[in-house]
């Protein structure tokens, strides 16, 4: 969307009713142009009523993402120094960009709307203007990239122990890095990196969560979604959510910097959702394995109890799904 639609977006965010020439006088553009951005606004999904003799209406508040609300909620203490845009192809690849151009550890880049969000193994991230956090976070680590296994699952970690901290109970971890709630998908991760094997290593880590899913976003998405909102009952403010997410990253990533995924395990199990499940994982190649789902190892990898033993999965290209339960 042009930056006017935004503009006149934070302006209807309340819910409240909006004078088509209320809005002109505050963003400083005719009443045309307001028209024009209004029906952008609706073009990208948000359902704003037009009520003759009082103006424009969203049909529900929406929360936007505010630099100082969520500085407040992140406190003094937090590391982060995050960049809020309106748009961005991906902040994935936005945020490799920057890293390449020596951005800091730390950085963080979240978008009111990703115009090609992508997903692991080149699937693509669907998400509603202003309808989920779409986040990336750069981690600068000492380590090389060969010591980074588990960092997905511990990300995930930190995702299931924010939301539940935020009010969202029984949520789980599918492996190696969705976090689902009764098999419907509601956050996920996109870990890339630059480095060498053994060197430092620039971690970008890219997080999406469904905050409000609406009928048409559900339907272009290829499998079962939940969002934050249906799950708690209640409007959630964006930018509370997103500080908790940071909070939660941070400590875990502390933790994972000092003594990898190991300390991490026996919560990541505890919330695993396949654990001791008939599962099948598919691997680089077109090949599959299957077999009993027996949990993770210290580095992150899927113990998969097969007839030939129980065989470690590294998670690369691979994908996994539920067969039914063991016995
Ligand atoms: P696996 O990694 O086991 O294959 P997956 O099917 O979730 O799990 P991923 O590559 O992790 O695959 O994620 C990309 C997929 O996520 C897309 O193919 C799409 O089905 C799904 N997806 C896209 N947007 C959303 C969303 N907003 N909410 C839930 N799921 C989504
Ligand atoms: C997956 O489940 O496949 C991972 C989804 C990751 C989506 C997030 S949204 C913010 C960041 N930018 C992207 O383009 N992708 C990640």
């Amino acid at each position: 969307m042009k930056p006017l639609a935004y503009t006149v977006l934070r302006w209807l965010a309340d819910g409240e009713f909006h004078s088509g020439e209320a809005l002109a006088r505050a963003v400083d553009a005719s009443r045309a142009s307001v028209w024009n951005a209004v029906q952008e606004i609706e073009a990208n999904g948000v359902e704003v009523y037009r009520i003759r003799g009082r103006g424009y209406r969203l049909a529900q508040p929406l929360s936007l993402l505010d630099a100082g609300a969520l500085q407040r909620w992140l406190g003094e203490s937090a590391p982060f120094s995050v960049e809020i845009l309106n748009e961005a192809e991906s902040t994935n690849t936005l945020l490799l960009e920057r890293a390449r151009e020596g951005a800091p550890h730390a950085s963080v880049i979240a978008a009111e709307w990703q115009r090609a969000g992508r997903g692991r193994l080149n699937r693509p991230w669907h998400a509603g203007l202003a309808g989920a956090l779409t986040f990336s976070v750069l981690w600068r680590f000492s380590q090389g990239a060969a010591t980074l296994a588990g960092l997905s699952l511990a990300v995930g970690l930190a995702l299931v122990r924010a939301l539940e901290a935020f009010g969202v109970s029984g949520a789980g971890l599918k492996w190696p890095n969705d976090v689902v709630w009764r098999q419907r998908k509601l956050a996920g991760i996109l870990i890339e990196m630059q480095g060498e094997a053994l060197g430092p290593s620039a971690v970008v880590i890219g997080v999406g969560v469904n905050v409000r899913l609406s009928n048409a976003l559900q339907t272009r998405i290829d499998q079962a979604a939940a969002d934050v909102e249906t799950l708690t009952g209640q409007p959630v403010d964006r930018n509370r959510l997103l500080a908790a997410l940071l909070t939660e990253i941070n400590r875990v990533l502390l933790e994972f910097e000092r003594a990898g995924f190991a300390p991490l395990r026996e919560d990541w199990q505890r919330r695993h959702v396949h654990q001791d499940c008939a599962v099948r994982v598919s691997l680089p190649g077109g090949s599959a394995e299957s077999g009993l789902a027996r949990g993770v190892g210290s580095d992150g990898a899927l113990l998969l109890e097969t007839a030939q033993g129980v065989k470690p999965i590294h998670s690369g290209d691979v994908s996994l799904r539920a067969v039914g339960r063991a016995a």
